[in-house]
């Protein structure tokens, strides 16, 4: 893609007239925070609002709701995208680098998958997978090339039409979620994946683990963490994003490195999932930030496939201001 458009700096955040002009997610992501966004404004540090703020980070970026709000609300003039998971990065930076391609290619997907039968949409389903799979050993993901925009494609046509849009792998980094049962699934939007596109054109966008965000952070920046949450009950064991754990060491470690950015007079966010929803004398959290604010909002877990556990619960927001 021919990168000429300017960037739209900063939108009133009042008005709806330009909603249609909004970057959103282009991926469900579990875990996303497109549901709490209204309340986390409240959290955002006052230097956003006064243009003190001038960059951005989100090393746990997922389907980025928060950035898409920060990056188009806001007067940050550049953002830096993190994650662990390489399919999602290679994604992110499709869109950023050729969204044009990504788009024919979704396009084509779209009207082959409609012309289908339900079986046979499942079907075509389970052969993209296959295909995704078995390509897997033959991508150079270390740098940006044009086999990449397929893939990008394929991941954007699985996570629209597996079972609850969850991005799973497993152990062997396999894609391994069944087909779900959509009536007309959203294969393609393609206006926002344009929007998306433009809005990536102030990003850096890396294939990274989170301590990576400590290496050359200027003390003008806000960052925002939303590592795996930690499991809130023994059984659910939700750490499956990819096939890297986050446990309590992890926790642990960003902790620390909350503590040393924090040091540094970085604008620091963090949320997670409250232990105290299930255990009330589960201090986990309370001790790892007990320096710093922590706030519990109610949230709705929406991860659980089963709508009767879809139980109203909290999330902690942690802040260094
Ligand atoms: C809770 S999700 C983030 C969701 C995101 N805020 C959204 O709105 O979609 C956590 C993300 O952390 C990523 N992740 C897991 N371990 C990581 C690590 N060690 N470093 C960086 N990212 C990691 C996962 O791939 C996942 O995308």
């Amino acid at each position: 893609m021919k990168r000429t458009n300017q960037i739209e700096q900063s939108v009133d955040i009042t008005n709806d007239e330009s909603a249609n002009k909004m970057a959103k997610p282009f991926l469900k992501w579990a875990g996303g925070k497109g549901q709490l966004i209204n309340i986390f404004r409240d959290f955002y540090p006052a230097g956003l609002k006064n243009g003190q703020i001038k960059s951005y980070y989100e090393p746990f970026i997922g389907g980025g709701a928060v950035f898409f709000d920060v990056a188009q609300h806001y007067n940050i003039q550049s953002a830096v995208l993190y994650d662990i998971n390489q399919e999602l990065i290679l994604t992110w930076r499709v869109i950023q680098q050729n969204v044009y391609q990504l788009i024919e290619i979704l396009d084509s997907i779209r009207k082959t998958y409609e012309k289908l039968s339900e079986n046979a949409q499942s079907g075509y389903y389970y052969k993209t997978r296959d295909d995704f799979n078995r390509s897997m050993h033959k991508v150079e993901y270390s740098e940006y090339n044009d086999s990449w925009v397929l893939r990008a494609a394929q991941i954007i046509f699985l996570n629209k039409t597996c079972f609850n849009g969850l991005f799973r792998l497993n152990q062997k980094g396999e894609f391994n979620v069944p087909a779900g049962r959509y009536k007309n699934p959203m294969i393609l939007d393609e206006q926002n994946l344009v929007n998306v596109s433009k809005l990536l054109e102030k990003a850096e966008i890396k294939h990274a683990g989170f301590k990576i965000v400590e290496h050359g952070i200027k003390a003008d920046s806000f960052v925002y963490f939303d590592p795996p949450y930690r499991p809130i009950s023994k059984t659910s064991g939700f750490t499956s994003y990819s096939k890297f754990k986050f446990e309590d060491t992890e926790q642990r470690q960003l902790a620390d490195l909350f503590h040393r950015l924090h040091n540094r007079g970085i604008k620091l966010m963090l949320s997670n999932s409250d232990p105290k929803n299930i255990d009330p004398d589960d201090h986990f959290f309370d001790e790892i930030y007990k320096e710093f604010k922590i706030a519990r909002i109610p949230a709705r877990r929406m991860i659980n496939s089963n709508a009767a556990k879809r139980v109203a619960i909290n999330e902690i927001v942690v802040t260094n201001y």
